[in-house]
């Protein structure tokens, strides 16, 4: 653990708009970090617009970069994060991927942000909710599922805090030391749940985070929230509470200020979804003002 890292990251490219690796790596590169992004697809915006073009990077195609990077002596990471991915071949690539970083640096972080849905609706095929259940939770070091992606992994209907806990509890027990459950809804306010297994003697350490739920929907907010968290939980190794903190307040100035921007435009901010306010938000992402609170558990 250090103030600093070399990050791979596996994620969209848009060319307009900020979702994947758009929304993620401008900034880690901001908090310090350099970060190679390989696009896993390069599309002309996000697939929430009536249409979109482009290309989806195959298994092959992958697994090329890698060699060349092997080939000069370049796969030395110390994290590799991955969102969004679309098929079972790619996912399965990256497995791949994990190995062989962890083959140059047994110590790497594997930060993954297990994409599959939201609110109750699978957004990629069934069939790989299976594969991250069983072969890529546990080789993840810090997983940030949503709450529907939490109850894909663990089978366990989660309407609770309790529940959510009790999710972090199987996970934990399935591979990754550092759990956030990253939104659940819970009576009109989105709750964080951070867990953090520092041994296998203890109990993990678990927080909550409340965050009241802004009448607006955003993109790139779960890619941008998985980045601070991988940022921000290696400055702070032993305070994922302190991190989550860190993570939430510069996610939320960022929201706010999208917001009034559009309806300083003369948007109607409820209806459609909102590209966030990134490059805007810079300050808020370098030197987040502690707007949000931790309550241990
Ligand atoms: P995944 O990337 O796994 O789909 P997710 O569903 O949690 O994760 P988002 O729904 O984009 O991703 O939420 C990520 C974070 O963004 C939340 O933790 C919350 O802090 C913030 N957020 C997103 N939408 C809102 C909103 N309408 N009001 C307030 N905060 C929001
Ligand atoms: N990646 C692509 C290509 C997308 O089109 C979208 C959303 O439409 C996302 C990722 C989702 O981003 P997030 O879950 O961070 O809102
Ligand atoms: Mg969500
Ligand atoms: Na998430
Ligand atoms: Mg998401």
């Amino acid at each position: 653990p250090s103030d600093t890292g070399r990050v791979l990251s596996i994620q969209s490219h848009t060319v307009q708009g900020y979702v994947g690796n758009k929304s993620a790596v401008f900034p880690l590169q901001l908090l310090g970090y350099d970060v190679d992004p390989i696009n896993s697809v390069q599309f002309s915006n996000h697939t929430g617009y009536p249409t979109f073009k482009g290309h989806v990077l195959n298994g092959q195609q992958l697994w090329d970069l890698i060699g060349g990077l092997e080939a000069n002596d370049l796969l030395y990471y110390t994290h590799l994060l991955t969102g969004y991915i679309g098929s079972v071949s790619f996912l399965n690539k990256v497995l791949e991927v994990v190995h062989k970083l962890r083959s140059v640096n047994p110590n790497l972080t594997y930060v993954c942000d297990p994409v599959m849905g939201d609110e109750g609706k699978l957004y990629v095929p069934e069939d790989l909710v299976s594969v991250y259940r069983e072969k890529v939770v546990p080789v993840a070091s810090m997983l940030t599922p949503n709450q529907f992606e939490a109850e894909l992994l663990t089978k366990l209907r989660i309407s609770s805090e309790t529940d959510g806990r009790e999710a972090c509890n199987i996970l934990h027990a399935a591979g990754p030391s550092k759990v956030v459950i990253t939104s659940i809804n819970i009576d009109g306010n989105l709750l964080l749940i951070g867990s953090h297994q520092k041994d296998k003697e203890h109990p993990p350490e678990q927080f909550k985070i409340v965050i009241p739920k802004i009448p607006a929907y955003f993109t790139g907010t779960g890619d941008l929230m998985t980045a601070l968290l991988l940022g921000w939980s290696n400055k702070y190794p032993d305070n994922l509470d302190k991190a989550a903190e860190l993570a939430v307040s510069s996610l939320q100035a960022l929201l706010q200020r999208t917001l009034s921007d559009y309806r300083r435009a003369g948007f109607d901010s409820q209806s459609s979804s909102l590209e966030i306010r990134l490059i805007q938000s810079q300050d808020d992402i370098r030197n987040p003002k502690l707007t949000f609170k931790a309550d241990k558990y």
